[in-house]
């Protein structure tokens, strides 16, 4: 490990504690300048933060950390590292890292600009229809929308990236892709959890040739701990992009690639539709919470849209003093998150397409028309829940991985297939996998999607559409400068896990490895239960049931990576451990 890099993977513990040691032990002549916000490296914290000066990456990859890391060195800026990072987990961690799928960045320089958000969601492909994922008699046909060619929406990672270099970066396209490259060609030494996603993922890589050959041995087993997984194909992929440019992906032998593919079985996205895709730069949607201004992702993604909603609905709550996870806190944030997911079912959708009242959801009047609806002592049934009137129209595995360079530039960047490996569809002859992405329309309206989001009319399948999103990367102000760099994969449960790290650092006082490890909860209106991790004490759930929840143990949900900035300019990075992978590192 180089001097004055302090890296700490969530599987090594033992190495954790060893660093954290050496790091209390460095700082300990600092602890009098610690600023307040939450992240101070102090004795009697359980959970301690990574810190360095110069730059800090946070990654579901060791791997991609560490590429991202060596962009600091070599002197580029947080948007060069995250560029690398995202085109290195295309290639080790395919389960959600993609060039197959499409995301949204948020940059926020650190000369203290307004924040802009890169769109690269997919889109539907021009000849997809409304009723594409319906039988002849209205009935949504099982997995079409999941599992065939025609989940895929038009794939947006690829000119995503390119752009944000394009408008922030310092470092060539090629420069950024040359690690990816190498990491595919060379190969790399799996992790546990690669092997274990492939074994149980093997029923629905395995029906399709092309994912066989290109992520499991020839045997037909997956590779093991230890073994080198090369991926030739993925890296000839790559290498034309670095060539061409965004036509090396969207023109030419890659594009004719997808396009074979689809042909061959009944998909619908044509060269057309890759030739023609554009990623968008929008505005994010901007709120505060007591004092800091929350700016997150706006539509096409209903993330940012329901964070500031529900923090705004919190804000009128002490819940500080509620005390984190008491059963007071949880019951009016989980009365505050069913608000925001009914309202969502009704009014989200892509603002290219449908308008969205997006000043009134996030507005702090309505927040407080839906407060007064919340009964401190008793659950409201979502039966009784419908989506609320917000102010009149206006015009209008997923992976996140958060960086911050020595300049105060911050990005926060979450993309994905949707599912883990997407539909599970390898390109042949392209060495990479589609998305399955078509899954967040609405399938038919009032008909819930794979994660049991229910979506109406505003997000039902148009041509050239992009599929309502739940993620979330969020970036969190105060006085103009970036404190805090958050977002995380998880589905339905994105919102709600971002919206836990902000309160759990702006509430609560916990500096960001805290924030990102405690346990979480969820309520998505619909179905009407709690979800809860392990960790929430069975005298809070007792409270909770008493109130009228229903309460659901829920495996780990999310893997929030996550950076704050002190107020001396010193960097906090924490990973989340929920995965094995996950590894915040800084220079
Ligand atoms: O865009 C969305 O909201 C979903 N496609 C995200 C999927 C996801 O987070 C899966 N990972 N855990």
């Amino acid at each position: 490990m180089d001097r004055g890099l302090y890296h700490r993977t969530a599987k090594n513990f033992a190495r954790g504690r060893s660093e954290r040691l050496s790091i209390a032990v460095a700082l300990t002549f600092l602890i009098f300048t610690v600023p307040a916000f939450g992240q101070a490296i102090l004795e009697g914290e359980r959970f301690h933060p990574v810190t360095a000066q110069q730059g800090m990456v946070a990654t579901s990859h060791t791997l991609a950390t560490e590429v991202a890391l060596e962009v600091f060195r070599n002197g580029g800026n947080a948007v060069d590292a995250a560029v690398t990072a995202g085109f290195a987990l295309a290639v080790t961690q395919p389960r959600s890292g993609n060039i197959g799928g499409g995301g949204f960045m948020l940059i926020a320089r650190g000369d203290g600009s307004e924040p802009e958000a890169i769109d690269y969601r997919e889109k539907a492909p021009a000849a997809a229809t409304a009723t594409m994922f319906q039988d002849e008699a209205g009935n949504v046909v099982k997995d079409r929308s999941r599992f065939t060619h025609l989940a895929a929406g038009v794939p947006g990672t690829v000119a995503g990236l390119a752009l944000a270099l394009e408008r922030h970066g310092t470092i060539s396209l090629d420069q950024a892709l040359a690690p990816a490259i190498k990491l595919a060609r060379e190969g790399f030494i799996v992790p546990r959890r690669f092997t274990e996603g492939l074994e149980q993922a093997r029923d629905r890589l395995g029906r399709w040739p092309a994912s066989l050959k290109t992520f499991y041995k020839e045997d037909g087993s997956a590779w093991q701990p230890g073994e080198r997984f090369r991926q030739p194909e993925l890296a000839a992929t790559l290498q034309r992009i670095a060539d061409n440019g965004v036509s090396g992906f969207y023109q030419g032998k890659t594009a004719e690639l997808i396009a074979g593919e689809m042909a061959r079985h009944d998909g619908l996205i044509t060269l057309e539709d890759l030739k023609n895709y554009q990623p968008v730069v929008r505005t994010p949607v901007h709120g505060t919470y007591r004092g800091y201004d929350i700016y997150s992702m706006s539509p096409p993604s209903s993330g940012g849209t329901h964070i500031v909603q529900i923090l705004n609905i919190l804000e009128g709550f002490p819940m500080a003093e509620f005390g984190h996870n008491s059963a007071a806190a949880i019951h009016h944030m989980a009365e505050a998150m069913k608000l925001a997911y009914a309202d969502r079912s009704k009014y989200l959708g892509d603002t290219d397409y449908v308008e969205v009242p997006l000043q009134g959801l996030t507005s702090k009047g309505y927040a407080e028309e839906l407060r007064k609806s919340i009964d401190p002592q008793k659950a409201r049934p979502a039966s009784d829940i419908n989506p609320g009137q917000p102010a009149p129209w206006e015009s209008p595995e997923t992976t996140h991985f958060s960086v911050v360079d020595k300049w105060g530039n911050a990005v926060s960047n979450t993309y994905t297939i949707n599912f883990s490996y997407g539909s599970g569809i390898t390109v042949e002859g392209a060495g990479f996998l589609l998305n399955n992405e078509m899954d967040d329309f609405s399938a038919k309206p009032g008909v819930p999607n794979a994660y049991g989001l229910i979506g109406g009319e505003a997000n039902k399948v148009e041509p050239g559409k992009r599929m309502l999103s739940s993620m979330s990367p969020t970036i969190v102000k105060k006085n103009g400068k970036n404190v805090l760099v958050t977002g995380s994969p998880g589905g339905s449960r994105i919102i709600t896990t971002t919206l836990q790290v902000i309160m759990n650092v702006i509430d609560h006082g916990m500096n960001i490895q805290t924030a990102v490890s405690v346990p979480r909860i969820h309520h998505q209106w619909l179905p009407d239960e709690i979800r809860i991790e392990q960790g929430i004490s069975p005298d809070t759930i007792r409270l909770l049931e008493q109130q009228g929840h229903k309460v659901v143990r829920n495996s780990a949900m999310g893997a929030i990576q996550s950076i704050m900035i002190g107020e001396d300019g010193t960097l906090y990075g924490g990973a989340d451990p929920r995965r094995s992978t996950s590894s915040a590192m800084g220079y």
